[in-house]
C-alpha cells in the first residue's frame, strides 16, 4: 500500500471562487449576525433558530448541517467539554460557559463554514485560555498556507504551539476540502501526523478548512452513544474551536469567512 496521498484536490476556477467567496462571507456574517444573542441565559435552541431564520429568509440560503448524514440542526454549539458536532437543545448558556458555534451555509451550491468562540460572562482563566490557545492555532495554521508548501505544515505548526502550552490535539477530526462538497479532500490534520513529506503539495485555487480543537487536558474524546453526534473530552477537559474556510493563492491564502472583528489580526491581512 502507497503511503502517497493520490487523492484529487479540487482547484476552483474564477467563478468558483466567487461562489466560494460569497457563501464563505454569508457564513461569517451569521457569526456576526448572533454575536449580540450569545449570552447567558439563551438556549442553544433558540441561538439554532435565531441563525436558521437568519440564513433562510435574509440570506436566501440553505443551513448545510441541517439533515446532513442525519444531523437535526442548523447549526452545532459545543459548550465546554464538547468538542465538536454538539445539537442545539433546550440547555440555556450560563456565566462562565465557552461556547463553540459552527455556521455552514450553502449558497448558489458552494458551501461556506466557519466556528468561533464566545465566553459567557465570567469565564474563568483556564476557559479563556483554552479559547485564545485555540484561535492561535488557527491563525498559526493559515499562516503556513502557500502555493507550493506542503499541507502536512499547517498541522505540523499547529501541534507544535499546541504543545508549547501544553494543550493537546484532537486527532480524529480534521480540517477539510470544501466547495460543492460539505468535506472533501483533502483531510487537513491538525497535528503532525508523521506523513508531511508525503502529503499534497498546496496549489492556488484549492479551497478548504483549518478548524483546530484544542484541548486543556488529553486528545481522546468519545462520541455520544445517546445523540450519535455529540464528541466530547476523554477527561471531561474543556475543548475549544475556531474555523474558517481559507483559498490558497501565489503568495499566501485568503481568509474567505474573515469577520470584521478579525481585520487588525497581521497574519490574516
Ligand atoms: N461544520 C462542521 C465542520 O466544520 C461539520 C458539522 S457536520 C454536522 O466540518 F452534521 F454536524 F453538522
Ligand atoms: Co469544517
Ligand atoms: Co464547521
Amino acid at each position: 500500500m502507497s503511503l502517497i496521498q493520490i487523492d484529487m484536490i479540487d482547484i476552483k476556477s474564477a467563478n468558483e471562487i466567487k461562489k466560494m467567496r460569497v457563501a464563505s462571507r454569508l457564513a461569517a456574517e451569521v457569526l456576526d449576525m448572533v454575536k449580540p444573542y450569545v449570552k447567558s441565559g439563551i438556549s442553544t435552541d433558540e441561538l439554532n433558530k435565531i441563525c436558521h431564520d437568519y440564513i433562510v429568509n435574509a440570506q436566501k440560503a440553505i443551513p448545510a448541517p441541517l439533515n446532513y448524514n442525519g444531523f437535526p440542526k442548523s447549526i452545532c454549539t459545543s459548550i465546554n467539554n464538547v468538542v465538536c458536532h454538539g445539537i442545539p437543545s433546550e440547555r440555556k448558556l450560563k456565566n462562565g460557559d465557552i461556547v463553540n458555534i459552527d455556521v455552514t451555509v450553502i449558497k448558489n451550491g458552494f458551501h461556506g463554514d466557519t466556528s468561533k468562540m464566545f465566553i459567557i460572562g465570567k469565564s474563568s482563566v483556564k476557559a479563556k485560555r483554552i479559547c485564545r490557545i485555540a484561535q492561535e492555532c488557527l491563525y498559526i495554521g493559515i499562516k503556513q498556507v502557500r502555493h507550493g508548501m506542503r499541507l502536512g505544515e499547517i498541522g505540523k505548526a499547529i501541534g507544535a504551539h499546541a504543545d508549547k502550552n501544553h494543550c493537546s490535539i484532537v486527532r480524529d477530526y480534521c480540517g477539510h476540502g470544501i466547495g460543492t462538497m460539505f468535506h472533501a479532500t483533502p483531510q487537513v490534520v491538525h497535528y503532525d501526523d508523521g506523513n508531511i513529506d508525503n502529503s499534497p503539495i498546496l496549489e492556488a485555487g484549492m479551497t478548504f478548512t483549518i478548524e483546530p480543537m484544542v484541548n486543556l487536558g488529553g486528545f481522546e474524546v468519545n462520541t455520544s452513544k445517546i445523540d450519535n453526534w455529540t464528541v466530547t473530552t476523554k477527561d471531561r477537559s474543556l475543548s475549544a474551536q475556531w474555523e474558517h474556510t481559507i483559498l490558497v493563492t501565489k503568495t499566501g491564502c485568503e481568509v474567505l469567512t474573515l469577520r470584521d472583528e478579525e481585520t487588525d489580526i497581521p497574519v490574516l491581512k
